[in-house]
């Protein structure tokens, strides 16, 4: 299909990544300050006061609709004490993330919204089968992050190599192909290892990247429980409509299947689960994207 050297296609990706800008230094810092076992909101509080832009937005987004507080909060301290310091983190990056890889046009605007979607939905039922799995409450936060992040890759081929991507997508489509699939086949690197490459870009924790960089791959040696939440909630995601760019999805991985025993009410309910968090968050995208 693609008449491009594959190896020439990978270097210039490999490039392009490189050539985006760092990740601000006030992002660097909030990631840095919240992974420390004694984190303080003190100290997250003044990093993030210390940026106008940022602060202004992570207030925007806590007076939303979606958190329906009853009074206006109007610092960003009172937004920490109410929120916790893992969801301020969490909005801090997600924002960040986003605003790295710019949509260029109303089209691309479209696409951004549906890839947050399936970006969000995953991330909330990666938490919610976390929670059932009764995973360490630091794993917990990590799958979330893991998922809301693990197709940062492909949103980024998207965004910077659209005509080729599309055709990549088409191809894929046409011969029922995962995604991932086509990518490596005619791009000579798939979104989850250019998705690991942002996340190391941009000085993400590496239990983050390893989640990225692995969120297709199947689960030989140790089991890794929070890339089963993602690997899961990926599909359940999928299965309720929000795939990000229609394209093709891979099954469940047996493995991870047999991990999590559920039967078809419990599937059905996590599909529901998922569905109603997006619409429940609809508000959020245009604040965030
Ligand atoms: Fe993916
Ligand atoms: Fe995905």
């Amino acid at each position: 299909m693609l008449s491009v050297d594959r190896d020439a296609l990978r270097r210039y990706i490999e490039r392009s990544v490189h050539d985006l800008p760092a990740l601000p230094a006030v992002v660097a810092k909030v990631v840095e300050i919240t992974e420390s076992p004694d984190a303080s909101s003190a100290a997250l509080n003044q990093v993030i006061s210390s940026d106008q832009a940022l602060s202004a937005k992570v207030l925007r987004v806590v007076n939303s609709a979606y958190y329906g507080l009853s009074a206006q909060v109007s610092t960003t301290s009172h937004a920490i004490v109410i929120l916790g310091m893992q969801q301020v983190r969490n909005l801090v990056l997600s924002m960040a993330a986003m605003s790295l890889v710019r949509s260029r046009s109303a089209a691309m605007g479209q696409m951004h919204v549906h890839f947050w979607r399936h970006a969000f939905g995953t991330a909330k039922g990666a938490e919610r089968i976390a929670k059932l799995k009764r995973l360490p409450v630091s794993e917990i936060d990590r799958c979330f992050i893991g998922a809301l992040l693990h197709d940062i890759g492909m949103l980024f081929l998207y965004s910077t190599f659209t005509d080729l991507y599309t055709r990549t997508l088409l191809d894929a489509k046409e011969n029922n192909m995962p995604l991932h699939v086509a990518e490596e086949k005619f791009l000579g690197i798939d979104h989850t290892e250019v998705g690991r490459m942002l996340a190391t870009a941009w000085k993400f924790p590496p239990e983050i990247r390893k989640l990225i960089g692995e969120h297709h791959e199947p689960q030989e040696g140790e089991f890794n429980g929070m890339r089963a939440c993602i690997q899961a909630a990926d599909y359940y995601a999928n299965a309720a409509g929000f795939s990000p760019l229609n394209a093709p999805v891979p099954d469940m991985l047996p493995e991870v299947r047999s991990w999590l025993e559920f039967d078809e009410e419990d599937e059905a309910a996590m599909t529901e689960f998922i569905r109603e968090k997006i619409r429940e968050a609809e508000e959020l995208f245009g604040l965030i994207v």
